[in-house]
């Protein structure tokens, strides 16, 4: 397998290709591409760990190079939150920067799966849908806005709370990646909170990205956590598409959904999303939660597809 990072020597790119250098299948290759001058240096820099995994470093304006051949494309590139800033605030840089990669991807890796970690993540999926639309190369199986840092980040408040060991504990969190839209589905875990700490838990999840915006005071978002967040659904994508099979939340096409983008659980496969699997029981707080998140999803995907079109 091939799987190329864009975005490779950003705040996420390096820590991403770091753990996919040690955790892709041996004979697997690792291309990274990123306008920045450092990048075959940060290939060259991963390339002397000693895994069976190729690393290959790209820079300049085209990233067709190294896509060329991938099955599985990463989006980590565009610029971060600074405090004060919603995730929204970045469409107006981000957006385009999505756009264009993707434009390069639906060339160069028609058929790869595309999985963008580029905010907002509401709507640089409905971008990246349009682009591939247009190109006439859009599988809704094949494209995916990365949510498992929404997932990581329950599993660890939620254990920290109830003294549980977080590997153990796998959070299903639904909805899109931004403030309210994101809603952990804390009432379907065996640990049973009262209603005010599900509350107080839903609303640090929600806020997450925000305290560690506010923790870096102006030196950007989340980097490492989402590393290991993209990594792991990498590792997950290519499991399924190597004929195994695993499940992750992620936003994704909905086609039979409220609105036409949004993240739940989603059984991976060679295909890459073979089937929607259901959202479970909800309690009363999270189903006013999701009633009133629709529509702040529905503008960002609608922000999105305006943009692109
Ligand atoms: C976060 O949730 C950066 O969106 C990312 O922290």
């Amino acid at each position: 397998m091939k799987i190329t990072v864009l975005g490779a020597a950003g705040g996420i790119g390096q820590p991403l290709a770091l753990l996919l250098k040690l955790q892709l299948p041996p004979g697997s290759s690792l291309a990274l591409y990123d306008i920045a001058p450092l990048t075959p240096g940060v290939a060259v820099d991963l390339s002397h760990i000693p895994t069976d995994v190729k690393v290959l470093g790209y820079g300049g304006e085209d990233a067709s190079e190294a896509l060329h051949g991938a099955q599985v494309v990463l989006i980590p590139a565009g610029v971060p939150r600074k405090p004060g800033m919603t995730r929204d605030d970045l469409f107006n840089v981000n957006a385009g920067i999505v756009k264009k990669l993707v434009e390069t991807s639906a060339r160069a890796c028609p058929g790869a799966c595309i999985a963008i970690i580029t905010n907002p993540v509401n709507s640089t999926v409905p971008i990246a849908a349009e682009v591939l639309k247009k190109a006439g190369v859009y599988d809704e199986r094949r494209l995916f806005g990365v949510t498992t840092l929404d997932v990581i980040r329950s599993a660890t408040f939620v254990a920290d709370l109830a003294r549980l060991e977080p590997a153990k504990l796998d959070v299903r969190v639904i909805g899109g990646h931004s403030g309210t839209t994101i809603l952990p589905l804390l009432s379907q875990l065996p640990v049973k909170f009262s209603e005010d700490e599900a509350k107080k838990l839903t609303l640090r999840i929600q806020d997450a990205g925000t305290e560690v915006v506010n923790a870096k005071a102006g030196g950007g978002s989340a980097t490492l956590s989402m590393a290991q967040a993209g990594a792991r659904f990498a590792i997950s994508l290519l499991r399924g598409l190597s004929g195994g099979r695993a499940v992750e939340c992620t936003f994704v096409a909905d086609p039979k959904g409220r609105v036409p983008f949004f993240a739940r659980p989603a059984l991976l496969g060679p295909r890459g999303v073979e089937d929607l699997l259901d959202i479970g029981p909800m309690n009363a707080y999270e189903k006013q939660s999701l009633e009133s998140l629709y529509g702040e999803l529905e503008g960002n995907i609608k922000k999105g597809v305006e943009f692109a079109r």
